[in-house]
């Protein structure tokens, strides 16, 4: 499935029946809450959610940690009904813009966290971004990364067809932290979560078999075959070590004020 295809509306309706109400990312609010748990929350803590998607983890943090979230998304699909969900709860301080992240620009210091979900990996030249991210981070505050990454090293012919296809610049963990570090976040904690990742891809799978009709009330039978077959593949490249799930926190160290 290509990027356009991805995030076509409809794309974007089977991707959040797969992952959960309001999440195009894997674990929906129990891993959402298990991320943020690694925050020092105080009420007002001004959070960037960089490729935010359908709003799921901006209304989490705003809920239960009183955040005042930022989430910028590149696809304008995604971000209408983002900010649809947000008229409908208007009280909720969480608020979306549409554009590239690469085309935005805060003062030194504006966030509190930055907290990017499975997006980065579409961004090839992740050192300027980091670069940014730890220019637009407050002394003190955090960043929260989780994505793909892949092996040091060739890997299935499966796997390399489905990166190519997919166009994702994919880099093995080590590098992944490599860049995070020398944009400044010290110190970094990198986790290989590819366990858990596993888990909710098996987790899903099972949950499409046994939710089929339901599915298929909505889409169709090669949406279906094509969904199954996705997951199929992740699921191999997990089990066999060509692709990996990071966990990423980096701080930015109290004294430095920019
Ligand atoms: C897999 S989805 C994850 C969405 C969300 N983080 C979540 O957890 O549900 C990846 C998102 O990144 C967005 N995206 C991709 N490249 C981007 C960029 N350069 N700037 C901003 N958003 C981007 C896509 O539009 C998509 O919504």
């Amino acid at each position: 499935m290509g990027k356009k295809e991805q995030y076509s509306s409809r794309g974007i309706l089977r991707y959040e029946w797969m992952f959960g109400h309001g999440f195009l990312s894997y674990g929906g609010a129990d891993i959402t809450r298990k991320l943020a748990s690694q925050v020092d929350w105080e009420p007002g803590f001004h959070v960037l959610d960089v490729g935010s998607g359908l709003g799921g983890a901006a209304f989490l943090l705003a809920e239960e940690h009183r955040a005042r979230v930022l989430g910028v998304d590149l696809t304008p699909e995604i971000v209408e009904i983002a900010q649809t969900r947000k008229a409908e709860n208007p009280g909720i301080p969480v608020s979306f813009q549409q554009g590239d992240i690469h085309a935005f620009d805060w003062e030194a210091n504006t966030f509190d966290v930055i907290w990017s979900r499975e997006t980065l990996l579409h961004v090839p030249r992740k050192d300027e971004l980091f670069g940014k991210f730890y220019r637009w981070t407050r002394p003190g505050g955090c960043l929260i990364i989780t994505d793909y990454a892949r092996r040091n090293g060739k890997g299935s012919p499966a796997f390399e067809d489905y990166v190519r296809e997919s166009g994702y610049p994919l880099v093995d963990l080590e590098t992944y932290g490599r860049v995070i570090s020398e944009a400044g976040f010290e110190p970094l904690h990198t986790q290989d979560r590819s366990d858990l990742l596993i888990a909710q891809l098996e987790k899903q799978i099972d949950y499409l078999k046994t939710h089929r009709n339901r599915f298929l009330e909505q889409f169709s039978e090669n949406e279906l075959a094509e969904c199954r077959q996705r997951w199929q593949l992740k699921l191999d490249a997990c089990r066999s070590g060509d692709m990996k799930w990071g966990w990423f926190l980096g701080r930015k160290e109290a004294g430095p004020s920019s």
